[in-house]
C-alpha cells in the first residue's frame, strides 16, 4: 500500500480526500487499492471543519510528514508560495514524488523543480495547477512529440469567467458574483489573484514554458485585470454583437515569445464565447496537428481534485516520467510589438472639458460611425491600430477622463 500525504485540507485537499480515501473513485475504491492518505497537513488542526477524517492524521507539523520515511507521495494543495515552495522541495530532495495543484510555485520555479525531480528519480506533476479538470499539462506534453506549438489561448480563470458570464446573461453586479465564487470554492484565498489576473499570468507562463521550451516569466507579461470592467461595458459589448472574455494568451514568433492576459471582446457566435461559468477554454496551435480545443470545469473542489488524483495515480504506477521537459531554449519576449489589433474603449467624464479632451485625443484612431456617448461617459471602437499606440493612447486618456477601460476586439477565436 502506498502513502500519500496530503498538504492542505481546504476546497481541493478536501476533494483529493474524498476520491482517495472515501472511494469516491473508482480506482482506488478496487480490490488493488494501492494508496491511502496517512497524513493531511493543515494550518490550523483546531479549525472547525465540515468533515474530520479519522482514517488519517491531521497534523499542524510538516516535520511529522519529511521524517516519515513511509510516505510515497505528496500531494500539495495549499497556495501562496511560502511555506509551499521549500515544502514541495525537500519532499523532492528527500526522494518523494510531489503532485500539486499550486501554480504560483511552479511558475516560478518550474525549471528548477523539474530539474531536482530529475535528479532524484521522482516524479514532479502539476496538472490541476491550470486549467482545473482540463488535462492540459499531458496534452501539451503528446501535441509536442510531434509538433512545434507556436500559439496558446484559453480562458483560464474559472472566478473571473463566471463572474463575466453572470454580469453578461443577469446583468450581476461584479462584487456581489464574487462573493458567490468565493462561496463555491473558484476563487483564490486572496481573490486578487483572479480579477487582477495573477492567477491566469501564472498558468499561461507554465504552458508557455511547457510549449516553448524555455522558462517563461510573469515580468514579461503583459497583464491588465478586469476588476474595472462595469455592466456599461458588459451592455455596450451585447449591443456590439461581442462577449467579454479573459484571455491569456502566448504567441512564438522566431523563438521569442509574447505573453498577455486582457479582457477581451469575442463574437458571441464564437466557440470561446460561448465558454461561460467556470469553464475554462485553452487553444492550442501546432504545426502539424493546426488548432486543438480542450474545455472543462476549470475551478472547483471535484474538477481540480480530478487533475490531481490522476496525476498521483500516473506518479504510482507509471515507469516514464513526464518530467523530463526541457525549458532551456533561450527564447525571450517580443512584447507586445507589431502586433496590431482593434480596440473597445470607454471613457468615463465628469464635465464637458473631460468630454471633450477624450474626443480630441481619440479623433484619429475612432472607427468611422462607431463613436457613441451619455452624458458622463464615451464608447468607441478603434480601427486596426498597434498595441503600442494604444498603450499610448490609454495613458493619455487616462489623464484627460476620470475613469477608461478598454479591451482588444477579435474576430474569431474559433
Ligand atoms: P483553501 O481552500 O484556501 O485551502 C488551503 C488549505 O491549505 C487549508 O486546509 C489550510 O489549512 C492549508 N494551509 C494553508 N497554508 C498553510 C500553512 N502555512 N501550513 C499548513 N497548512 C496550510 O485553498 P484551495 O482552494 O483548496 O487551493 C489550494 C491550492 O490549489 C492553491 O494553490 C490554489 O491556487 C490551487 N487550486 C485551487 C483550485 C480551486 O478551484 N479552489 C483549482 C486549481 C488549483 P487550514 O484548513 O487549517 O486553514
Ligand atoms: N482561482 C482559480 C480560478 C482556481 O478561479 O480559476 C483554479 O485554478
Amino acid at each position: 500500500m502506498k502513502q500519500i500525504a496530503l498538504l492542505g485540507f481546504g476546497t481541493v485537499g478536501l476533494g483529493v480526500y474524498e476520491i482517495i480515501n472515501q472511494h469516491r473513485g473508482i480506482y482506488f475504491a478496487g480490490t488493488d487499492t494501492p494508496a491511502t492518505i496517512k497524513w493531511i497537513l493543515v494550518r490550523d488542526k483546531n479549525k472547525k471543519r465540515a468533515h474530520n477524517p479519522t482514517d488519517c492524521v491531521l497534523t499542524d507539523d510538516f516535520n511529522d510528514i519529511i521524517n516519515d520515511d513511509s510516505v510515497d507521495i505528496i500531494i500539495s494543495a495549499m497556495g501562496g508560495m511560502e511555506p509551499e515552495y521549500t515544502y514541495i522541495k525537500e519532499s523532492l530532495k528527500k526522494g518523494k514524488h510531489v503532485v500539486t495543484a499550486n501554480k504560483e510555485v511552479i511558475c516560478a520555479h518550474i525549471a528548477e523543480l523539474t530539474d531536482l525531480a530529475n535528479e532524484k528519480g521522482v516524479k514532479l506533476y502539476y496538472e490541476g495547477a491550470v486549467g482545473g479538470g482540463i488535462p492540459i499539462i499531458s496534452s501539451i506534453v503528446e501535441t509536442l512529440k510531434i509538433n512545434k506549438i507556436t500559439k496558446i489561448q484559453g480562458i483560464l480563470n474559472g472566478t473571473t469567467n463566471f463572474i463575466l458570464t453572470k454580469m453578461a446573461k443577469e446583468k450581476a453586479d461584479f462584487d456581489e458574483v464574487l462573493k458567490i465564487a468565493q462561496e463555491l470554492g473558484f476563487a483564490e484565498a486572496d481573490p486578487t489573484a483572479d480579477i487582477e489576473g495573477y492567477d491566469v499570468m501564472r498558468k499561461i507562463c507554465i504552458l508557455a514554458s511547457l510549449a516553448f521550451h524555455t522558462h517563461a516569466k510573469t515580468e514579461d507579461v503583459h497583464l491588465r485585470g478586469i476588476s474595472n470592467i462595469t455592466l456599461d461595458d458588459v451592455n455596450m459589448a451585447d449591443s456590439l454583437g461581442y462577449d467579454f472574455k479573459y484571455i491569456g494568451q502566448a504567441l512564438l514568433r522566431d523563438n521569442r515569445y509574447s505573453i498577455s492576459v486582457t479582457p477581451v471582446l469575442l463574437p458571441k457566435d464564437s466557440v470561446m464565447s460561448n465558454v461561460n461559468q467556470e469553464y475554462n477554454v485553452i487553444l492550442l496551435y501546432g504545426d502539424i496537428i493546426g488548432e486543438l480545443c480542450f474545455m472543462g470545469k476549470g475551478a472547483g473542489k471535484d474538477a481540480t481534485a480530478n487533475a490531481v488524483v490522476s496525476d498521483a495515480i500516473k506518479a504510482l504506477t507509471e515507469e516514464e516520467s513526464q518530467t523530463h521537459i526541457n525549458f532551456n531554449e533561450t527564447a525571450n519576449s517580443y512584447g507586445l510589438s507589431g502586433i496590431k489589433n482593434e480596440y473597445y474603449i470607454r471613457a468615463t467624464v465628469e464635465n464637458y472639458e473631460q468630454f471633450e479632451k477624450v474626443i480630441d485625443l481619440a479623433a484619429g484612431a475612432i472607427k468611422k460611425n462607431n463613436l457613441t456617448y451619455t452624458n458622463s461617459k464615451v464608447f468607441f471602437t478603434t480601427e486596426l491600430i498597434r498595441s503600442s499606440d494604444m498603450l499610448a493612447l490609454y495613458e493619455q486618456l487616462k489623464d484627460a477622463a476620470k475613469d477608461v477601460f478598454y479591451a482588444r476586439m477579435e474576430h474569431s477565436l474559433l
